[in-house]
């Protein structure tokens, strides 16, 4: 594992992805020790599945207790009843705060099953909501594809805060398996803007396998730009972004190296 090169943000390599989630769920473990009530933001799905697998363990085998954390996560799609299967509400019930034994008053994650006319005030929530907790402490961001960060699709505003967005056609694909076909994957979503994600105290990115190479390289190396909304998370004064080694096969030398 290695700080592989650096300007103003951690870029870390990892041989194996299972050793970023362990440092990852280590570091979120220590905040909650030490402040017993933390604001988390979470992302859903895939990328940090395990750094959650590794708070669960460390909560069943180490007894931290996660009773005064409160959570707010990036992102849920629309147009879905807020049981079904393929929200995010559903996924981080199940995989986390069930597990974790956060108390369901101190979870939040955008609605799913909104009324058209209740997505503007829902969002202006939203934002309240974070503030009047105190703001997110850490917020775990995977990127897409697309470069995307939660459901900041490219062409995304570094001013934006959380609202109603169209899903970007790689978004949908990839959900598509998910959701038993691209046809069934919604078309609208709620995200936190980008100048949302922006004030969290610390950020921290997770990127592995080879699919992400590519966007990676133009995430960390590329010029900052809305075609590329992680871009925009350079510019955070606590940013570490940790690749395995398959997402880090595009970038220049210094920055892919991996050291034991
Ligand atoms: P993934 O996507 O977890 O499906 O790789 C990350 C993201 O879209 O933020």
């Amino acid at each position: 594992m290695s700080g592989g090169g650096r300007s103003d943000f951690d870029t870390i390599v990892v041989e194996r992805r299972e050793q970023a989630e362990i440092a990852l769920a280590r570091e979120i473990a220590a905040l909650v020790r030490e402040k017993r009530r933390v604001n988390l933001g979470l992302a859903t799905g895939d990328t940090p599945a395990g750094v959650y697998r590794e708070l669960v363990r460390i909560h069943r085998e180490e007894g931290l207790d996660f009773g005064q954390v409160s959570t707010f996560n990036l992102d849920e799609y629309l147009d879905l009843p807020p049981d079904h299967p393929g929200t995010f509400a559903r996924w981080m019930h199940e995989q986390v705060f069930a597990r974790l034994e956060v108390p369901s008053a101190n979870v939040h994650i955008p609605a799913a099953g909104l009324a058209r006319e209740e997505v503007a005030g829902h969002c202006l929530a939203y934002e309240r909501a974070i503030r009047e907790a105190g703001g997110v402490d850490v917020q775990i961001l995977g990127i897409g594809r697309n470069g995307h960060v939660a459901f900041n699709e490219p062409g995304a505003a570094r001013e934006s805060r959380t609202r109603e967005v169209e899903l970007h056609p790689w978004t949908r694909e990839d959900a598509a398996e998910a959701f038993g076909g691209i046809e069934k994957v919604p078309r609208r979503a709620i995200t936190m803007g980008l100048a949302t994600i922006l004030e969290a105290r610390r950020i921290r990115v997770l990127a592995f396998g080879s699919r992400k190479a590519g966007i990676v390289r133009r995430a960390i190396e590329g010029p900052v730009e809305p075609d590329v909304p992680a871009t925009f998370l350079r510019g955070h004064p606590d940013l570490r972004i940790w690749i395995d080694r398959a997402a880090a096969a595009e970038l220049s030398m210094d920055r892919g190296a991996v050291q034991a």
